[in-house]
């Protein structure tokens, strides 16, 4: 991902989330040298992922498909490269937050190897009022791995 990519990343993140991230907080993704990439298909953005990597643990903090193509096993190979840029950092856990009613994103971490390791009450706005962040973690150094 690189700036030009911004507007483009911007119309799918409000697209796919109600609470979509801000241009500026994809910047400062992008300025702070975290992970930032994008997946395309046919030559238009088809979905992205930003992970942080600092002292042996990355954070996955955004993985994202355009819900026009969602649901055709992208995710899980956006989040398979994902998890393989953490591999070559050689961390030892990848971590993330989820919202609780996130099912199919759950449904996915868990899958890819996550388990839910505790729960910040009230992290996310929500319709009516906050809404729990699950948190997970995935070990990197186990022989699975
Ligand atoms: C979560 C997200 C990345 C998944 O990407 P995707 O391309 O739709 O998912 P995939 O097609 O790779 O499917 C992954 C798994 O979820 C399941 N799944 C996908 N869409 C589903 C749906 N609508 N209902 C139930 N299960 C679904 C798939 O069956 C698959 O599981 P399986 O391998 O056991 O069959 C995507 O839905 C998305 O971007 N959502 C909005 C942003 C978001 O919530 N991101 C996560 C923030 S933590």
């Amino acid at each position: 991902m690189v700036m030009a990519d911004l507007p483009a990343v911007l119309e799918v993140e409000q697209q796919a989330y109600p609470w979509p991230w801000t241009l500026g907080i994809f910047r400062d993704c992008l300025r702070s040298g975290y992970e930032c990439w994008v997946m395309e298909l046919e030559q238009a953005l088809a979905g992205y992922s930003v992970l942080s990597v600092a002292a042996g643990e990355a954070h996955l903090l955004n993985l994202c498909v355009a819900p026009a193509v969602q649901g055709r096993g992208l995710g899980r190979w956006l989040l398979e490269q994902t998890l393989n840029l953490a591999r070559w950092h050689q961390v030892d856990t990848v971590f993330l937050e989820v919202r609780h009613s996130n099912r199919v994103a759950r449904h996915l971490y868990e899958q890819a190897g996550f388990n839910e390791i505790g729960l910040r009450p009230g992290y996310y706005p929500a319709g009516q009022g906050r809404e729990d962040a699950v948190v997970m973690a995935r070990p990197m150094r186990f022989p699975q791995a």
